[in-house]
C-alpha cells in the first residue's frame, strides 16, 4: 500500500506544511489533493520562511516529485507568482511539478463571485478567503467549470466566454459596490494562463497508477481541515472540498486500498480564522498568549486566529472519520510559559453530558468540560527527544494519545524542519 494521507485534524493551519517537508525524504511524489489558494502552508529551513498555497510542501527537496491533483482548484495567477517565488529555474521545476489535466481552474469572476456572496451575506458571512473556492467548486460540481486540459482546446475562448457572461448574469443579482478591477485582472489572468500552459500538465491517474505499479511512495497532502469539510465539517461554516481522508482518493484519482497511513496533525490548542462555531475559544490572557507565542496569524489572509484549548471530544470526531493511524501534535514550545493547561474533555449539551461531536455546535446549549493539566516554563525548542521533554507535557501526550487510542508519530516544537521530536 504505497499512499499515505496526511492532513488536519482542526480547522486548518494546524502546521501541515512544516511536517509534509519533514516527511518528503521518505517518498517519490507529494501530491496535494484538494482546495485551493485559500490554502497557506508555511514551511521553514536554512533561517528562510516559505509559503505556499497550491504547490504541495514537498518542492524544495530537489529529487522528488510534486502533483497538483485533479481536486485542487488552481487560480493562473496565484500560481504563477508562487512558481516565481521559488526562484527556481522554470525547466528545472516542470521536471519535478506536475499539474493534473483535471484540476478546475479558478477564473477571476469567481473571485467577484465569492467577494458579492459574502458581502451579500452581511452578518452570517462565512469569513471566507475570498479567493474564488467556493464558486469555482460550484461550477466544478454544477457541471459548468473550466479544467487545466481545456487551455489546449480549440474552443477554449468561447467556453471561457460563456463562463463569464453567465457569472456577470448572476452577478447582477446580488446589488453589491466592489472596488474590483475586472479588466485589470483579466487581463493578468490571460498573461499567466501561459505559464500553466507550458508547465508539465498531465493525466494525473494514470501518472500515479505508473507510480504505483513500480513501488513509488506517495504523499498525499490535504489542506484545511477535517472541521472545514463539505460534508462533516462545522456547516455552512466550511470550505467547498472534501479535506478528509477520503478526500485523498476523489482528489486523486486512486483506490481506498492503495491508502497506508493515515497521519493526523492537531496543535497543542485550537485555531480557527473566518466565522463558525468553535466551543473551546478562549478570549481571556491566556487567548492573547497563545495568539502571540504562537504567531498565530493568517498565512493567505494576515488575518489573526482565534484561539482556544484543545477540543478532544472535536479531534476524537475526525480521528474516525478519517481512520487516522498515526497523531502528530505541533506548537508543543507555544504552551512553554502556562501556569496551567485545558483540554475540553466532554460537551455538556442542555445539561446532559456528550463524548460525540454534535450536529449543531450552538454555544448556548452546548459547555465544553475542561480538564486542568499543569503547565511548565521550560523552553523546549531545542528538545529532540520525547523523554527530555518537561513531565508535565509528557503527561499531557499520554493522557491525549490515550483518550483518542491513536500513538503519536511526531511532536513539533518550532516551524523549523529541524525542530521536530519523531517517535
Ligand atoms: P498549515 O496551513 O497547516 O500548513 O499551517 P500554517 O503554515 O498556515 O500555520 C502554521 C504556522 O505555525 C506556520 O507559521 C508555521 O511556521 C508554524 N509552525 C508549525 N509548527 C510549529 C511549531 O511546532 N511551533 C511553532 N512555534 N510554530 C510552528
Ligand atoms: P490551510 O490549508 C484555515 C477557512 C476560511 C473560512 C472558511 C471558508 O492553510 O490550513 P474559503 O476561502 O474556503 O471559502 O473559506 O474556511 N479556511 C481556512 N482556515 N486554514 C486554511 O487552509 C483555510 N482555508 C479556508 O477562513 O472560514
Ligand atoms: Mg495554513
Amino acid at each position: 500500500m504505497p499512499v499515505d494521507v496526511l492532513l488536519g485534524l482542526q480547522w486548518g493551519d494546524e502546521g501541515k506544511g512544516k511536517i509534509v517537508d519533514c516527511l518528503s525524504t521518505h517518498y517519490d511524489i507529494i501530491a496535494r489533493f484538494q482546495g485551493g489558494p485559500n490554502a497557506g502552508h508555511s514551511l521553514e529551513f536554512d533561517g528562510k520562511k516559505h509559503i505556499l498555497h497550491t504547490i504541495p510542501s514537498g518542492i524544495f527537496h530537489q529529487n522528488k516529485k510534486n502533483l497538483i491533483g485533479n481536486g485542487v482548484v488552481i487560480d493562473p495567477i496565484v500560481f504563477d507568482r508562487e512558481l516565481k517565488g521559488l526562484h527556481l529555474d522554470f525547466d528545472e521545476l516542470n521536471s519535478r511539478l506536475f499539474v493534473s489535466t483535471k484540476a478546475h481552474l479558478i477564473l477571476p469572476t469567481h473571485r467577484l463571485l465569492d467577494q458579492a456572496s459574502e458581502v451579500s451575506k452581511g452578518k452570517s458571512k462565512i469569513g471566507s478567503t475570498l479567493k474564488g473556492i467556493g464558486p469555482a467548486y460550484m461550477d466544478k460540481t454544477g457541471r459548468n467549470g473550466l479544467r487545466v486540459g481545456d487551455l489546449f482546446q480549440s474552443d477554449w475562448d468561447q467556453r471561457y466566454q460563456m463562463m463569464v457572461d453567465k457569472h456577470f448574469d448572476l452577478l447582477n443579482l446580488y446589488p453589491v459596490e466592489t472596488d474590483f478591477d475586472f479588466d485589470l485582472e483579466q487581463n493578468l489572468f490571460f498573461e499567466k494562463l501561459e505559464t500553466l500552459r507550458k508547465s508539465s500538465v498531465v493525466d494525473s491517474m494514470t501518472f500515479l497508477s505508473d507510480a504505483i505499479s513500480h513501488n513509488q511512495k506517495i504523499l498525499a497532502e490535504g489542506a484545511q481541515g477535517t472541521l472545514l469539510d463539505i460534508d462533516f465539517g462545522t456547516y455552512p461554516f466550511v470550505t467547498s472540498s472534501s479535506t478528509i481522508s477520503a478526500g485523498a482518493c476523489i482528489g486523486l484519482g486512486i483506490s481506498p486500498r492503495s491508502i497506508r497511513h493515515v497521519y493526523g496533525i492537531s496543535k497543542t490548542y485550537t485555531t480557527r480564522v473566518g466565522k463558525g462555531p468553535f466551543p473551546t475559544e478562549i478570549f481571556d490572557e491566556n487567548a492573547r498568549y497563545l495568539l502571540k507565542n504562537g504567531n498565530e496569524i493568517g498565512a493567505t489572509t494576515g488575518r489573526q486566529r482565534r484561539c482556544g484549548w484543545l477540543d478532544l471530544v472535536a479531534l476524537k470526531y475526525a480521528v474516525q472519520l478519517n481512520g487516522v493511524t498515526h497523531l502528530i501534535l505541533t506548537k508543543g514550545d507555544v504552551l512553554s510559559g502556562l501556569d496551567s493547561i485545558k483540554a475540553c474533555w466532554q460537551y455538556s449539551i442542555d445539561d446532559s453530558i456528550s463524548n460525540f461531536f454534535p450536529y449543531d455546535l450552538n454555544p448556548d446549549q452546548l459547555k465544553p468540560q475542561f480538564k486542568n493539566f499543569q503547565g511548565w516554563h521550560q523552553e523546549i525548542s531545542h528538545v529532540r527527544s520525547k523523554k527530555d521533554l518537561p513531565k508535565p507535557f509528557q503527561k499531557y501526550i499520554q493522557d491525549i494519545e490515550s483518550y483518542l487510542g491513536v500513538p503519536i508519530h511526531i511532536i513539533s516544537v518550532g516551524p523549523d524542519r529541524s525542530q521536530t521530536i519523531y517517535d
